[in-house]
């Protein structure tokens, strides 16, 4: 299960943490946010609730992967934002370490796990020139089925692949939303399998539709046990008592620290490397759904996210939650060490002291100790933080763990009274880029980009 503990969010335990008072306040505010959540539920918005329970829908995914076992070494992802993020969050969390980097034994003969975020050309020229492409397969993912990134790599890889005389419905598969955007043509008309992204659910609460669920089958995760957790949390979540759902908590604790107490940053710094990038998932999650204009009261709003990872930002990030100022949570995220995983610190150099107290311990209880020794350090100096504690990285819990978060964030943007589920403010970037690309349809745009002020050598140093 997964608890969140926040004994150290609130003051006067902890001097800048939240009131009691704002915090008893806390069980009306939420009531409100879930009117709120269970209004878009009718409204048939927040697909990503039902999508753990939709066996249809798994089955996209668990059959295509029945079809093709044995046929790959390598599973290049194509996508960007939510359509990446959650596949890399879960390679990392849920399988070994370094998983690309071991043999094909020991990756039980699953593929490797690409996933192609960017356009950096060197980077997608250096993975095209390492790939056996007879043995590659590429997923395709976007909900939109437009977006520049993914289609430019997308061009980039078909014509690889024709270049190599490969069928494309042998190599390519692709995960976009049903009916809308280019790629559904492009699947009907080259026989390219598709899979559906259903079309209420967004980029980035996609991950548990075929979006993570087909790159995480292909590699062996137990990928019904990750719907299984998402779906108890998803029950969890829409409770309305605040002590029993840690998804209401969070979103409410988070949203006094930013608006009563002036914690404007959230982080979240799990105490574990498989976790490592669940953090950068979160980012985006928190970021893309909250960073806003109000709906009623027309103010800029939203916390910024930060992704951090225990032990290795105590010596990068921790000075500056410490002493920095004080305007930050930090969330960690435990798990307690399992004795089997663990690694015994042997006791040598019993005569210098900077060693030999570590000897007879383990490196997970130092990590632990040193999550735990963090926590009371911020706390001590009125730094509010708080836990989600996990009982095992394993795909119930990671399932889950993305349901409470993806619940919280719903809960926040009614809070915040913003939509969690839009993202308008990158529309003008992509319409400049448009316009600088010559795409036929963006002369709004062109003719807007032309009224900027041009770069001005007297301010160039
Ligand atoms: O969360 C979102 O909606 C975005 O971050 C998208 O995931 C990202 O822009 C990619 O979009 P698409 O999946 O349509 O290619």
């Amino acid at each position: 299960m997964i608890h969140l503990d926040f004994t150290n969010m609130l003051a006067p335990a902890v001097k800048g943490g939240v009131a009691k008072s704002d915090w008893a306040k806390g069980t009306r505010l939420f009531a409100k946010a879930r009117k709120v959540f269970e209004q878009r539920r009718e409204a048939n918005e927040l697909g990503f609730l039902e999508v753990p329970d939709d066996a249809a829908l798994h089955a996209q995914s668990t059959d295509f992967v029945k079809r093709t076992r044995g046929k790959f070494d390598d599973v290049v992802v194509l996508g960007i934002g939510g359509s990446a993020l959650g596949p890399i969050a879960l390679r990392t969390a849920l399988r070994k370490p370094n998983w690309n980097l071991l043999d094909a034994g020991e990756r039980e003969m699953r593929p490797r796990l690409h996933v192609l975020d960017n356009l950096d050309p060197a980077t997608i020229a250096a993975l095209l020139s390492r790939l056996k492409l007879e043995r590659a397969l590429f997923i395709v993912t976007s909900k939109s089925g437009g977006t520049a990134e993914t289609m430019a790599q997308y061009l980039v890889v078909r014509e690889r692949l024709e270049r190599e005389k490969m069928a494309a419905r042998d190599h390519l598969v692709f995960v976009t939303d049903p009916a809308k955007g280019a790629l559904r043509p492009l699947a009907q008309k080259d026989g390219i399998p598709a899979l559906d992204i259903p079309p209420n659910v967004g980029g980035r609460f996609s991950v548990l539709s075929p979006v993570g669920i087909l790159p995480a089958a292909l590699i062996g995760i137990d990928t019904a046990k990750l719907l299984q957790g998402a779906a108890e949390m998803g029950r969890i979540g829409v409770t309305d008592d605040l002590g029993v759902n840690p998804a209401g908590a969070f979103a409410t604790l988070q949203f006094l620290a930013d608006t009563k107490a002036g914690k404007h940053i959230h982080v979240l710094m799990p105490y574990n490397d498989a976790l490592r990038d669940m953090a950068a998932w979160f980012v985006q999650l928190w970021a893309e759904s909250l960073g806003k204009v109000m709906q009623k009261g027309r103010k800029n709003v939203g916390p910024t996210p930060l992704g951090a990872l225990g032990a290795t930002d105590q010596h990068s990030q921790v000075q500056l939650f410490m002493e920095g100022p004080a305007d930050k949570t930090v969330t960690f995220i435990s798990v307690p060490r399992r004795d089997k995983e663990d690694v015994p610190i042997p006791a040598l150099h019993k005569d210098i002291a900077e060693l030999a107290y570590l000897g007879g311990h383990s490196l997970g209880e130092v990590l632990d100790i040193e999550r735990r020794a963090t926590a009371g350090a911020l706390a001590r100096r009125g730094r509010p933080n708080m836990t989600l504690e996990l009982d095992a990285v394993d795909p119930w819990h990671v399932g889950a763990l993305m349901m409470l978060l993806e619940c919280a964030t719903i809960y926040a943007g009614a809070l915040y009274d913003v939509n969690p589920l839009d993202q308008p403010g990158v529309e003008l970037g992509k319409q400049f880029t448009y316009a600088m690309l010559g795409r036929a349809d963006a002369d709004a745009a062109r003719r807007e980009w032309e009224t900027l002020p041009k770069p001005n050598p007297k301010f160039r140093v």
